[in-house]
């Protein structure tokens, strides 16, 4: 059987596979393979939401596990299934959240990526694809990183990230496991929870809500739609002999916040008078940047939606699915909401109103 073969016909292991990635990654996998057999295994925190698998419960061939990527008999008796593929989505990802909060991010993010590296070292697979990060090379003030730049992560998400990057490496430099590492750039698309900018922005704007900019607005993200990343995981899937490498994954589609802010209220026909300029983010990077030559000459990987198109497609979906979003725009987002942004106008509409 060919590589690509095996690929469609393999049992994956998606940890985090209810959030936003994982789950447009589980969603590729059950349309493009549907001979795969896909677990997902989520603790279900904040962020993952069976709302985003809802379609595939029940369904042959998938299952679901609720629990944590730090816990070693979970792990152990997961692993023991055996998986062709294991690719580990699983993380806190907010950066702001580990600014407030940093130990639940080196818990998971660290500790919980030894876990389950240690039971792959005990029951084998197929291949690790570590879900690394493009915040692992810190601040990128010009050019793009290759994949062999320093890695000067800036805040406690991304210094937590690197730490789960390198020990995942070093169980193949050590161990010999079968680890591919990736370092994508800033993912938007639909089922994206509500507080990371380009959702927050669209729904924030369809509640007629202010948009909180954090200082000048003139900090620049890599763009890339999910579908994207989730065509280039499947690429290095499909690829032999890439093991104990790292790939940066990006779109060479900068954006500055308030360029995204203007095509937000634009697709909605929403006012300007909606931005608000707010206090910036401590930490907070300038500008990332990747240069993803590399995986484009080992896969043959392309970006291949345009931002025009993409985002377009996103603030309608946004739109069009209230219903998935409504409800997480509730208590603990508040919670959080609040305390991030007291800064805000004293006006502004809490989720009383
Ligand atoms: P997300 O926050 O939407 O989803 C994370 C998922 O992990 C959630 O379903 C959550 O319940 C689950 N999870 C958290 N802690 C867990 C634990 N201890 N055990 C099991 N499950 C746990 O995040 P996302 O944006 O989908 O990101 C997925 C991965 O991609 C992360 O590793 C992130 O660092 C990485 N990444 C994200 C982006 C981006 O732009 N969103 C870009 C590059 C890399
Ligand atoms: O680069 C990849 C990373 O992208 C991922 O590893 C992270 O998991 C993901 O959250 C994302 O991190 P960012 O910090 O870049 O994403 P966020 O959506 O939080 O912010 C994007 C930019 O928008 C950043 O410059 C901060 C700014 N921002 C964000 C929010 C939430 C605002 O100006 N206002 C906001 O309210």
């Amino acid at each position: 059987m060919d590589r690509q073969a095996k690929v469609a016909t393999g049992r994956f292991l998606v940890t985090g596979g209810a959030g936003f990635i994982g789950s447009n990654f589980v969603r590729y996998v059950r349309e493009q393979f549907p001979a795969a057999q896909v677990t997902v295994l989520d603790k279900l925190t904040y962020a993952g939401n069976p709302a985003n698998l809802e379609a595939f419960a029940g369904t042959p061939g998938y299952d679901f596990v609720r629990g944590d990527i730090c816990d070693p008999q979970l792990m152990n008796e997961l692993l023991a299934r055996g998986y062709d593929w294991v690719l580990n989505f699983a993380a806190e990802t907010h950066v702001d959240r580990s600014i407030g909060d940093p130990g639940q991010f080196v818990h998971t993010d660290v500790y919980g990526v030894y876990t389950l590296l240690e039971a792959v070292k005990t029951h084998g697979a197929g291949r690790f694809i570590q879900i690394s990060t493009d915040e692992v090379y810190g601040e990128v003030l010009a050019d793009a990183s290759r994949e062999d730049a320093p890695l000067m992560p800036r805040n406690p998400y991304a210094a937590s990230k690197a730490g789960g990057d390198r020990l995942a490496y070093s169980y193949f430099a050590t161990f010999g496991l079968p680890v591919v590492i990736t370092r994508c750039s800033n993912n938007y698309g639909p089922y994206q929870y509500p507080e990371k900018l380009i959702p927050l922005f669209a729904t924030n704007a369809l509640e007629d809500r202010k948009l909180p900019v954090y200082g000048s607005g003139k900090n620049c993200r890599d763009w890339i739609h999910v579908n994207d990343h989730v065509r280039a995981l499947v690429a290095l899937l499909e690829t032999d002999g890439v093991e104990g490498e790292v790939f940066n994954i990006g779109a060479y589609n900068e954006k500055d916040v308030l360029q995204i802010a203007d095509r937000i209220l634009r697709a909605l026909d929403k006012p300007d008078s909606l931005i608000a300029h707010v206090v910036d983010r401590p930490g907070h990077d300038r500008r990332y940047a990747v240069d993803s030559t590399k995986l484009e000459q080992r896969t043959g990987w392309r970006p291949a939606v345009a931002f025009d198109d993409g985002i377009a497609e996103t603030v309608r979906w946004y739109q069009e699915n209230e219903a998935w979003w409504q409800p997480l725009k509730s208590g603990v987002f508040w919670e959080f909401y609040q305390k991030n942004y007291k800064f805000l106008d004293p006006g502004e509409p809490g989720p009383e109103s």
